[in-house]
C-alpha cells in the first residue's frame, strides 16, 4: 500500500471508533438486507446483543491501526480464522463483507464511494481478507487431511440424549458411517440446526468438556435465559430428539 493511502486508513480509524455502533449497525443492517442467505452464517441471537458486530468492525479499525506492522495483529488472525474455519466461511464471501463495509465508511465518514479515502480502505480490507483467507484456507487443508477429518458441514445423527441438571447431554454419529476424527478436551465443534417456523438454519459453537473418540461426539447443551428464538442451544434442548439430524464442522 502506498504511504499516502496508509496515512489516509489511518487518520480516519478514530472517527470510525467513535461512530463505531453506527457504522457496525449500518453494516449488518445492509449486508443482510442485500445477502440474506448470510442470515444462515451469522448467528442471529449474537447480532442481536451486539456482540459479534462490534468484534468483526472493531478487527477491522485495529488491523487498520496496524497496517504497517500487521504481525502485531496475528494472535487476532489466529482466533478469527479458526473461528472462521469452524464456521465454513469461503473465500467468495469476503467480498460480500467488504462491498457492505465499504459502503458503511462511506456513510458513516459522509464521503462518496469514489473518493481516494474508499480506494484505501478498499487496499487496506482486501490486505486483511488475504491475509485470513490464506490462513483458513491452510487450516482447511489440514482438517481434510486427517483420518476420520472433513472441511465444511457434514451430516450427524442424534444417538443419545441424556439429562442432566443443567441441561442434556447430546451424542452425535456421522449420518455417513464413516470414522470421525477424535478432538481433545477444549476443542469446539459448530453445530448448524433449523429454526422452527423460519426458513432459515444457525450455527453455535460448542465446547467438548471431555477428550473425544469412538467415532462419536458428545457435548452439553446449557439453556439460554435470554435466548431468542434464534437461540441453538435453546432450540437443540425443545425441538431436537434421538435419531434427528445437525450439521457439524469438524473440531478446532
Ligand atoms: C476482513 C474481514 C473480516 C474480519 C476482520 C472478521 C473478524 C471477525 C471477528 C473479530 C469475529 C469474532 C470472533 C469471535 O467470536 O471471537 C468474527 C466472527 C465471525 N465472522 Fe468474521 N471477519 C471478517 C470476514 C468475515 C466474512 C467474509 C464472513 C462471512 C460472511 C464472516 C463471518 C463471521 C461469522 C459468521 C462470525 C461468528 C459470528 C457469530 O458469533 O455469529 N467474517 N469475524
Amino acid at each position: 500500500m502506498n504511504p499516502q493511502y496508509i496515512e489516509l486508513v489511518k487518520s480516519t480509524v478514530p472517527v470510525l471508533r467513535e461512530n463505531g455502533v453506527a457504522l457496525t449497525s449500518y453494516f449488518y443492517n445492509r449486508m443482510l438486507t442485500n445477502n440474506p442467505e448470510l442470515k444462515n452464517t451469522f448467528n442471529l441471537d449474537h447480532q442481536s446483543t451486539g456482540r459479534q458486530p462490534r468484534a468483526l468492525a472493531a478487527a477491522v479499525l485495529a488491523y487498520a491501526e496496524n497496517i504497517e506492522n500487521p504481525s502485531v495483529l496475528a494472535k487476532a488472525i489466529e482466533h478469527i480464522s479458526t473461528k472462521h474455519v469452524s464456521l465454513d466461511i469461503q473465500p467468495d464471501q469476503y467480498s460480500i463483507v467488504g462491498e457492505n463495509l465499504l459502503h458503511s465508511i462511506s456513510e458513516v465518514l459522509d464521503v462518496p464511494m469514489d473518493s481516494d479515502l474508499i480506494a484505501a480502505w478498499k487496499e487496506a480490507y482486501l490486505q486483511l481478507a488475504e491475509i485470513l483467507i490464506n490462513s483458513e484456507k491452510q487450516k482447511f487443508d489440514n482438517l481434510a487431511a486427517k483420518q476420520g477429518g472433513w472441511s465444511g458441514w457434514r451430516s450427524f445423527d442424534i444417538t443419545a440424549i441424556e439429562s442432566n441438571e443443567n441441561g442434556k447431554t447430546f451424542t452425535i454419529k456421522a449420518t455417513d458411517g464413516n470414522d470421525v476424527v477424535g478432538a481433545d478436551a477444549g476443542q469446539y465443534v459448530s453445530v448448524k440446526v433449523k429454526v422452527p417456523n423460519h426458513e432459515l438454519q444457525q450455527p453455535q459453537q460448542f465446547k467438548f468438556a471431555d477428550a473425544q473418540a469412538n467415532n462419536e461426539f458428545k457435548f452439553a447443551v446449557k439453556a439460554e435465559e435470554n435466548g431468542t428464538e434464534f437461540s441453538v442451544a435453546n432450540i437443540l434442548l425443545e425441538n431436537y430428539n434421538v435419531g434427528d439430524t445437525v450439521q457439524v464442522t469438524a473440531p478446532l
